[in-house]
């Protein structure tokens, strides 16, 4: 027996446009058995069939859709949408040439697979997990990566997912001292195998530190990378021949960056601090000026009410930073919170009342990140470089 997700009357619009989420407020009954496994169809209060998704029975969001219209999605939708995935990164140029062997595979709505997100760190794959419809295609999905790597498949749960979307979290599949390995733009790397941070290396920040690196070469002085997790924006100015110091208050990160520094035989490039970024930085380290400061925060606001607090203590940071950029010097101000968009960035420089700056770059994630045009949480990532004048 199938489930037919029917609309309320007065549910709104709803369709390509406004993306693929449809929310429990929006839905007036749910028939049949409301199991994640299959497919279900989506009605307007009349019947009339708009779309086709994947069902979370006990969610916030009770149908991501995977595909608009009347007709059903075939019955191998999933692994066509899975080949679909790895097609579209070997288009984009994303194989192994041995200078970069980690990217995303698969970014959820992105590529029609809502909750499903995988990342490649040379021959490992790391699979998230996140919804009821995806955790019972866990074994599909495991077949799938395991017949297309010699490496391990990781499989992880995002913090909380388990119990908002109504599922068991996968048993996760590895030690604590497990190691991911790969390489970025030609330097080796190794990071904390997930859950450690999200899915491991922030690979959506890749193409990001190597523009960073590039200015931080062209305009001199050192680069300040505060949230360095494990060192990626300060490793990559230090192969251009920069000198640079990471800020993080995490010493497993740290480490790591350490020993990727070393891998690279940039250690005496780099100094490494563990601190708290929204506190006073007083490390000798700190001390002097900065061609580059990168600021890349956690997740600050998880939800619209957080945006006020988590601005302010941007604000507050970045008021104590910029003073250390020199003249002709760039912030790259980082946000992967969906509530705290762009203006807010811009918003903070204004606040931090740090003299004049300019906006010459409005970066986001690199193309193996596509979004679903119309779903705007899948925007999360901004990146504004400012230039001080
Ligand atoms: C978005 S990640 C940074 C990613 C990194 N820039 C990269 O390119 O890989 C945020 C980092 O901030 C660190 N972090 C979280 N809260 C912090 C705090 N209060 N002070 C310093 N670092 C913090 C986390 O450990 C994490 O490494």
């Amino acid at each position: 027996m199938s489930t037919r997700v029917e609309l309320r009357r007065d549910a709104g619009p709803v369709g390509p446009h406004q993306g693929p989420w449809v929310r429990r407020r929006q839905v007036g009954k749910v028939w049949g058995p409301g199991d994640p496994a299959q497919l279900a169809e989506l009605t307007d209060h009349r019947g009339q069939t708009l779309a086709w998704g994947l069902i979370g029975p006990d969610s916030e969001i009770t149908l991501r859709v995977v595909s608009f219209g009347a007709a059903a999605p075939p019955a191998d939708w999933l692994l066509r949408r899975l080949d679909a995935a790895l097609a579209g990164r070997h288009a984009l140029g994303l194989r192994d040439d041995g200078a970069t062997t980690a990217w995303r595979v698969v970014n959820s709505e992105g590529d029609g697979l809502p909750g499903l997100t995988v990342d490649r760190y040379g021959d490992d794959m790391v699979l998230q997990i996140a919804t009821a419809a995806m955790a019972a295609r866990q074994a599909e999905l495991a077949a799938f990566f395991a017949a297309r790597t010699r490496g391990r498949l990781f499989v992880v749960t995002p913090a909380q997912a388990g119990e908002r979307e109504g599922f068991t979290p996968a048993e996760q599949l590895h030690g604590d001292d497990a190691r991911l390995e790969f390489r970025e733009h030609g330097l080796q790397f190794e990071v904390p195998a997930p859950p450690a941070q999200k899915t491991g290396a922030y690979l959506d920040q890749r193409d990001n530190r190597r523009l960073v690196a590039e200015l931080a070469r062209s305009c001199g002085g050192r680069l300040l990378d505060v949230g360095c997790h494990v060192g990626g924006f300060a490793i990559h100015a230090a192969a251009l021949g920069v000198d640079a110091v990471g800020l993080d208050q995490s010493a497993r990160a740290l480490a790591c960056a350490r020993a990727n520094a070393a891998r690279s035989g940039l250690a005496e490039r780099c100094r490494w601090v563990q601190g708290d970024m929204f506190a006073a930085l007083d490390d000798a380290a700190l001390a002097g000026s900065f061609g580059v400061l990168v600021f890349d925060p956690p997740r600050v606001a998880s939800s619209a009410r957080d945006v006020s607090r988590a601005a302010g203590a941007m604000t507050a940071s970045l008021g104590r930073l910029l003073p250390r950029v020199q003249a002709g010097g760039f912030a790259v101000v980082c946000s992967c919170s969906q509530h705290l968009g762009g203006e807010v960035l811009d918003a903070a420089m204004l606040d931090a009342r740090a003299g004049a700056w300019t906006r010459v770059h409005a970066l986001g994630p690199g193309p193996d990140h596509p979004v679903w045009p119309g779903h705007d949480q899948g925007s999360y990532l901004r990146v504004h470089v400012y230039q001080r004048r």
